[in-house]
């Protein structure tokens, strides 16, 4: 079985953290999103995915080469410029045979792959497209089916006003690429404004696929501390790197805590941590490799990726630190703020309230008080 992920977008809404990252290289509990998305379809039947990228290609190349240390067969296609959610299927489609999954790059669910194709199978439709329930459709793609999951309609984007239904196109897809006929080659065109309404007006069917799994789109930086947070308290099923030293405490190789630590789980701990005297980590939080804390320092509901120092009696509470950042002493950082990567910030700074700060900032001793 083979399927597509679309990987092309800019990830601007989780800037600054995707400027130097991919949205699908971004770790969650220490490891790129994407590497865990591929884990999941080989376990659930798929050996051949088919990459569609746009920028930073050589980045996927790197972490992901082939695919074989996956267990997998890996295409990694970049398009010569963004050609929309569609018709960057229609881009590979000469690497596809049949029945085919495409799946939004940037959602982590843990849905179950062979039930939506059994269903896929059994109501014989053109397309299925996975449905979840949310609160505001605004956001995303509204889908409206009949009694038999039949879509009636489909509205990206829908104003206020044109609510009818709370269920969503949960960004996964099993098409047949005869419906690819519909999609013009190199040229920008979209599944949802372009091929969906077109397959409704042909009288194509589609049928629409609910399920209660887990599902978050990771692409927003308040989801991306949740997904973070809900893996971590075990809501969507995950696998840690590391060993469980306590309950719910995975540490990787070479870590070292002095013994008046407090580690209070789930905290997930990458290689060559090292926390020093006095410290309090409260979970759910996640430190990537090489980081060095320094005493007395207190980190809670926070996401550390690597090679980050946090100076003595610094305090990161519901905040994500990028790479490489210097946290000088007593500096707090709260209220979702974003540090993204190799900033210095320096002694008695309070960054609260969603502050984000750009690669490289350098703040200097009490310049900053929210
Ligand atoms: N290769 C490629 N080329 N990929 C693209 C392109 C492109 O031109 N444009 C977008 N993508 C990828 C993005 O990287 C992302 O993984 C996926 O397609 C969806 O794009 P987003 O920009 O994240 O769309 P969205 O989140 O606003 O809405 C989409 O997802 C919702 C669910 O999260 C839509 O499909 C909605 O209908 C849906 O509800
Ligand atoms: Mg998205």
């Amino acid at each position: 079985m083979k399927a597509v992920i679309l990987v092309g977008g800019l990830g601007t809404r989780l800037r600054p953290l995707t400027l130097n990252t991919p949205k699908p290289m971004i770790p969650i509990a220490n490891r790129p999103f994407i590497e865990y998305m591929l884990n999941r379809l080989r376990n659930q039947g798929i050996d051949e995915v088919i990459l569609a990228v746009q920028y930073l290609a050589d980045r996927f190349r790197e972490v992901l080469g082939d695919g074989s240390r996956l267990g997998l067969k890996l295409h990694i296609v970049e398009e010569p410029e963004p050609l929309g959610t569609v018709g960057a299927v229609k881009n590979v489609e000469h690497l596809l045979d049949n029945t085919t999954f495409v799946f939004n790059g940037d959602v982590l669910t843990d849905l179950d792959l062979r039930a939506m194709l059994a269903f896929h199978r059994e109501k014989g439709g053109k397309v299925t497209i996975s449905l979840t329930p949310v609160d505001d459709p605004t956001q995303f793609g509204l889908v409206e089916t009949d009694r038999n999951q039949r879509i009636q309609r489909f509205l990206e984007k829908p104003r206020p006003e044109d609510i009818t239904t709370n269920m969503i196109n949960a960004g996964t897809y099993i098409i047949e690429p005869e419906v690819l006929r519909y999609v013009p080659p190199q040229q920008y065109f979209m599944f949802e404004r372009g091929l969906f309404p077109v397959l409704l007006q042909t009288e194509n069917p589609m049928y629409g696929y609910a399920s209660r799994a887990y599902w978050n789109d990771i692409g927003r930086p308040q989801n991306y501390l949740d997904v973070n947070h809900d893996i971590l308290i075990g809501k969507a099923e995950y696998t840690f790197d590391g060993n469980e030293i306590e309950s719910r405490v995975w540490v990787g190789e070479n870590f070292y805590a002095d013994e008046s630590v407090q580690l209070v789980g789930p905290l997930v701990i990458g290689n060559n941590v090292r926390i020093a005297r006095g410290a309090t980590i409260i979970g759910p939080t996640i430190i990537g490799d090489n980081c060095d804390i320094g005493e007395d320092v207190t980190i809670e509901d926070s996401v550390l990726w690597k090679d980050n120092r946090i100076d003595e009696k610094a305090t990161l509470r519901h905040c994500v630190v990028g790479n490489s950042n210097l946290i000088g002493k007593r500096t707090t950082i709260t209220g979702s703020a974003i540090v993204s990567d190799e900033c210095m910030v320096g002694p008695d700074n309070r960054l609260d309230k969603g502050i984000r700060l750009w690669p490289g900032a350098q703040i200097k001793a009490q310049a900053i008080s929210f």
